[in-house]
């Protein structure tokens, strides 16, 4: 089957074996009959395919969750869990939440893909994480051949980071359920939202006009997928000890650096359990180093953010990942600094 419409970067891919699933709990099943095989390390369960770059043809089956059930909780009291199937997308659902009073997920609109993904990097936007709401994550564990129900504790979620991700031929999420609130408890400090609720004329906001100054920011900074191929950000902000970010920050007197204080098991995560990190901005180094706008035939960085790579029309997945390695190899050479890319690479190795 072709994947080409499945990948926000437009790039041409195709897999031997595209498999749709409707219900999950037909999963033990598929992989009991042996339709596709459980431990086949090559077998990608894909969403919206908005953050993942193929390098060539996916190798193996490709696992699709298309259920699309929305089930809210009872209850009066302020606090609701939501269940949302893989399937459903993400946007929808968060504007779906709004729309009944729930807040919780505002900081998060507009950002592609699925409800399945959104566990899988730890989907993160203006301030908040969707760790903060997640309540349970249902996956199929293919190591231990049954449905499994993590609580938050499991999924080991860190700065655009998980269980889930860690380990991709392990999981698949089958749905997931959020901790959402019916009394509003907005998150304004991220910069530019302030600012646009007050360009907005809104002077008290409710969760939704947050939905709306988000959306507002983010079609004004990031290309739109159905126009031009992209994954949004291409590398994870990096994180580095203090002591190297204040250094950086002597020499560079304009780089953003950012807090990693947050959330104490983010320390442990990076290896540095007790030692002070600091969030750097790639889009800042990428851009120090002159490839904003940049252009290999049609893989190129976006015009309007250098921390997008984008496909102009006809730049396959290995063009792609050629730009990525030359723009982190510069970003190492001119400041010392290792840049991770954001999205699963299918087909190569960083
Ligand atoms: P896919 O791209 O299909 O898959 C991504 C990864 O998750 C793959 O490894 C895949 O195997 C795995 N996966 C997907 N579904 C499942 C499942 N059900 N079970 C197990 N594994 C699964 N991300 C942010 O965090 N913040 C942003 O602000 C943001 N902005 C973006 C803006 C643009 C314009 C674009 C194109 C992308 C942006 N992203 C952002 C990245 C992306 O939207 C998210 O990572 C999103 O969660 C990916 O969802 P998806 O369904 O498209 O996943
Ligand atoms: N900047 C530049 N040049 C640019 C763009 C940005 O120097 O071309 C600098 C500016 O100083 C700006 C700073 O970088 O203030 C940060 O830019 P932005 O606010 O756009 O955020 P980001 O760090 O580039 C992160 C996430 C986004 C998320 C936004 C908003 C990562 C890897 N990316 O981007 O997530 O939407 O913050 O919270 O953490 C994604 O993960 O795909 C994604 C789009």
């Amino acid at each position: 089957a072709d994947l080409t419409t499945r990948n926000t970067f437009g790039v041409r891919a195709r897999t031997p074996l595209l498999v749709e699933v409707d219900d999950a709990s037909a999963l033990p099943r598929l992989f009991a009959d042996g339709i596709v095989d459980i431990t086949d390390p090559a077998l990608l369960v894909l969403g919206g395919g908005s953050n993942v770059l193929f390098v060539g043809d996916a190798p193996g089956p490709v696992l699709s969750l298309t259920a699309q059930n929305v089930e809210s909780g009872e209850g009066d009291g302020d606090a609701l869990v939501v269940r949302a199937a893989a399937g459903v997308p993400w946007h929808a659902f968060v504007m779906h939440t709004l729309s009944l009073g729930l807040c919780g997920l505002e900081n998060l609109a507009l950002i592609p893909g699925t409800v399945g993904a959104a566990p899988i990097q730890n989907i993160g936007a203006y301030g908040v994480e969707v760790r903060e709401h997640v309540h349970a994550v249902e996956a199929f564990d293919r190591g231990e051949n049954r449905m499994r129900r993590l609580a938050p504790g499991e999924c080991a979620f860190a700065y655009r980071d998980s269980v889930f991700k860690h380990d991709p031929a392990r999981f698949v999420v089958t749905a997931v359920e959020f901790a959402l609130s019916r009394t509003p408890r907005l998150r304004l400090d991220y910069a530019g939202i302030g600012a646009e609720l007050a360009a907005m004329g809104v002077a008290d906001p409710r969760a939704a006009d947050v939905a709306d100054a988000v959306i507002r920011i983010r079609r004004r900074k990031l290309p739109d997928p159905a126009r031009v191929g992209n994954a949004g950000s291409f590398f994870k902000n990096p994180i580095v000890p203090a002591a190297q970010a204040d250094a950086l920050l002597a020499a560079h007197p304009r780089l953003p650096v950012f807090p990693v204080a947050a959330f104490p098991a983010d320390a442990a995560a990076h290896g540095q359990a007790g030692g002070a990190m600091r969030k750097l901005s790639a889009a800042w180094l990428i851009d120090a180093c002159g490839w904003k706008g940049h252009r290999d035939g049609d893989a190129g960085v976006s015009p309007d953010h250098a921390l997008v790579l984008v496909n102009h029309g006809g730049a396959s997945g290995a063009q792609l990942l050629a730009l990525a390695r030359a723009i982190s190899a510069s970003v190492r050479e001119r400041f010392g600094v290792a840049l991770e890319p954001e999205p699963r690479i299918v087909g190569a190795r960083w």
